[in-house]
């Protein structure tokens, strides 16, 4: 199954979306890669958008690969903070409120599907995993993010690898029949630009959004932080974007780490 999608769709991307540039690729190892070579390689207009309809070396957290196959949706955006004023001290945030802009656009797709936030960078579409976000920091270029994309859109579970099959679903899959891509990618891009625009400005209900959507909360969980080994009761994501854990030794909030088990 494969897509091709035309010149028009970028300019449609192009008048719709806050984007100022965009790279639409048949293939790529890694549309991250490709956008850390980029912002490595000096004169960019941002935010810049790369898209590759199909990746064959795609990059989850750690050093996990992600699968993208065909008809996956998998793009890097590569913004100046600086452009959308969102200070250093929120970087941490980013991915959240990527998180929570794509829980938008999937709910405006399908409105009656059970949408959620995984902490700290997943979202979940009937409680399994149906896009993962990896935001990464270029040493190349001062006050840049590289905001990775990926989702199952029209890509079958079915036709995934084994391991994934139980954990993983796709829009089709959920909705039963194909979705248009660009059309789902407009929309991530424009509640990206606005979800941005609240953490620019310190906006309250963007916690009180990412709490609602939190998938975690008030079930027991395992979280991996470094060589230690934290479980308890989640009471959801804190303001500051922490997962916070009734442990033992009381309630933690939790910036980075791994959930082993909930
Ligand atoms: C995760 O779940 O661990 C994060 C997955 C991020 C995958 C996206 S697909 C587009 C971009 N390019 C990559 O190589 N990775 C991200």
């Amino acid at each position: 199954m494969s897509e091709t999608v035309d010149i028009s769709r970028v300019e449609t991307l192009l008048s719709q979306t806050f984007v100022r540039d965009v790279e639409w690729h048949a293939e790529l190892a890694s549309t991250n890669d490709r956008a850390l070579e980029l912002c490595a390689s000096g004169a960019i207009e941002t935010p810049h958008l790369v898209v590759a309809d199909r990746q064959t070396a795609g990059r989850g957290r750690g050093a996990n690969a992600w699968w993208s196959g065909p008809g996956a949706l998998t793009f890097s955006l590569i913004i100046a903070t600086e452009q959308v004023e969102v200070p250093p001290v929120r970087w941490p945030q980013v991915s959240l409120t990527t998180g929570l802009a794509v829980c938008e656009a999937v709910s405006s797709l399908l409105p009656t599907a059970e949408v959620s936030l995984k902490w700290p960078n997943d979202v979940h579409l009937h409680r399994r995993k149906v896009c993962g976000i990896l935001v990464e920091v270029p040493g190349s270029r001062r006050g840049t993010l590289v905001l990775g994309i990926g989702i199952n859109v029209n890509n079958l579970i079915a036709d995934a690898p084994a391991e994934l099959r139980e954990t993983a679903i796709s829009l089709a899959d959920a909705a039963g029949v194909r979705l248009d891509r660009p059309a789902l990618l407009t929309r991530v891009l424009q509640q990206i630009e606005r979800e941005l625009a609240h953490l620019a400005q310190g906006n309250p209900e963007l916690a009180e959004r990412w709490q609602a959507l939190c998938c975690l909360r008030g079930r027991h969980v395992r979280l991996v932080a470094g060589e230690r080994e934290h479980a308890g009761r989640c009471h959801g994501i804190d303001s500051e974007g922490a997962l916070v854990i009734e442990t033992e030794a009381g309630r933690q909030p939790f910036f980075g780490g791994v959930i082993a088990a909930f």
